[in-house]
């Protein structure tokens, strides 16, 4: 089979690292992929929201099967571009993507459909959004409805902060039309938890647990980022808690987008609270998590060809998915400074020694080539994965993998899978 991957992140570069194990496989291509990627991948030079040029690609070389990566393409419609070429697609089409591109929309849905979480209210006017928060217990949190890549959720300790984050969302418009609706609710405390789960429409298959560390230091300081690190499974999700989210949250969500006409086919990232009053969802994605994947597919046993395949048919309960019993932690790599501003360029050492191993993984995420040199190019760089028995074990393997892996400025947080 040839098979087309659109993205470029550590995310993409774990499909593409999983993809390449199932011997369906002829040709792999990424659009646009990233340096590490063309390692192992055919990278074509065409953006992932260029979704007209993605399709002529696909036709062209004889493409069997595309796989979607990223949020944005997914919630602009590009599986419904492809479907109307008759060309095979892995992932939601735009009514059901909009899980993710509309936080109005997937309250909303919890809400009709008795789904668990976090108390909300929404709003397109300002000045009544001003008057609901000026009511409300500290902390708040306020949510720009749209896609905002991973920025435009606030939580506001003080009623100044609130004002202050409903002027940049609803009238500077900070995140752009993303503002134009905002959600805005109860503050939850209690663990997080990422499951990301295979649907074909009606059935849903949770893959195994992780866990995310969003913030920049150590200790759970500092920033917001897109994630310092992963481990999977999580400590706290028992299979007691498993079985209560399949019947509470996981089916309850899939039943209702094909109830409400929107079937939901492809990856479902079910972003969850632990609260003293049970799990609650934070949000949904459409899509793999990034950094999840990197701990997520190295577990992975089946051919995720197969998988997608049957997501595809609606025969998603005609296969097995089978795990390994192991552990997985992934450490990100990032440039100092982010994610706020950092420098790039810089020349990374240590890869071939990661390569000698077969219990280490290094995803690249931003990474390019210069005179035949990888040298950092983003935020986020690298996310080193290390395997192992148990998550102590793949602890250890991980943080191996970052000392061996090294460049100027190198940012890194010292305590993933440690909670
Ligand atoms: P989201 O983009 O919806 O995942 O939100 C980003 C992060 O904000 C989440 O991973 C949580 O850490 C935090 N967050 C979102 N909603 C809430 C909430 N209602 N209470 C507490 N923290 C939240
Ligand atoms: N790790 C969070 C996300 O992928 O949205």
């Amino acid at each position: 089979m040839n098979v087309l991957l659109v993205g470029s992140g550590g995310r993409e570069h774990a499909i593409v690292w999983k993809l390449l194990q199932s011997e369906k496989i002829d040709k792999l291509y990424c659009a646009p992929g990233n340096a590490g990627i063309s390692e192992d991948a055919i990278c074509v030079p065409i953006a992932a929201m260029e979704i007209d040029k993605l399709v002529a690609f696909a036709k062209e070389n004889a493409i069997d099967l595309t796989v979607i990566g990223m949020d944005d393409p997914l919630v602009a419609g590009i599986v419904d571009a492809f479907e109307a070429e008759g060309l095979r697609v892995f992932g939601p089409r735009k009514n059901a993507a909009i899980i993710e591109g509309s936080k109005a929309f997937s309250k909303e849905l919890m809400k009709k459909y008795g789904i668990p979480t976090a108390k909300y209210e929404t709003f397109d006017n300002y000045d009544a959004a001003v008057a609901y928060v000026k009511d409300q217990d500290l902390p708040i949190v306020l949510k720009a409805d749209g896609l905002a890549l991973g920025k435009g959720v606030i939580i506001c300790n003080t009623l100044m902060e609130a004002l202050d984050g409903l002027k940049e969302i609803m009238v500077d418009k900070k995140f752009g039309a993303s503002g134009n609706k905002v959600v805005i609710e109860e503050f939850l405390t209690g663990q997080e938890i990422s499951v990301l789960s295979f649907c074909d429409g009606k059935t849903v298959k949770p893959m195994v647990s992780a866990q995310d560390h969003k913030r920049a230091l150590d200790g759970d300081k500092g920033l917001n980022t897109g994630g310092m690190g992963t481990f999977s499974p999580s400590r706290i999700y028992t299979d007691e808690i498993a079985e209560d989210c399949m019947k509470t949250i996981f089916q309850p969500t899939v039943d209702a987008m094909a109830k409400e006409g929107r079937e939901f086919k492809g990856v479902l990232y079910f972003g969850l609270m632990l609260t003293e009053k049970g799990m609650k969802v934070i949000e949904y994605n459409a899509r793999f998590g990034d950094p999840e994947a990197q701990v997520v597919l190295p577990r992975l046993k089946t051919d995720l060809i197969d998988i997608m395949e049957h997501c595809i048919d609606g025969t998603l309960d005609e296969i097995e998915i089978e795990w390994s019993n192991n552990a997985a932690v992934c450490v990100i790599l990032a440039s100092g400074g982010y994610p706020q501003s950092y420098e790039k360029g810089y020349e990374i050492t240590g890869l071939d020694y990661v390569k000698a191993t077969n219990d280490l993984i290094a995803f690249h995420a931003g990474t390019a080539l210069k005179d035949g040199k990888f040298v950092t190019n983003g935020g986020r760089v690298l996310g080193i994965t290390g395997v192992g028995k148990t998550l102590d074990e793949a602890i250890v393997k991980a943080y191996k993998g970052v000392l061996l892996v090294d460049f100027d400025k190198k940012h890194f947080r010292k305590d993933i899978g440690i909670k």
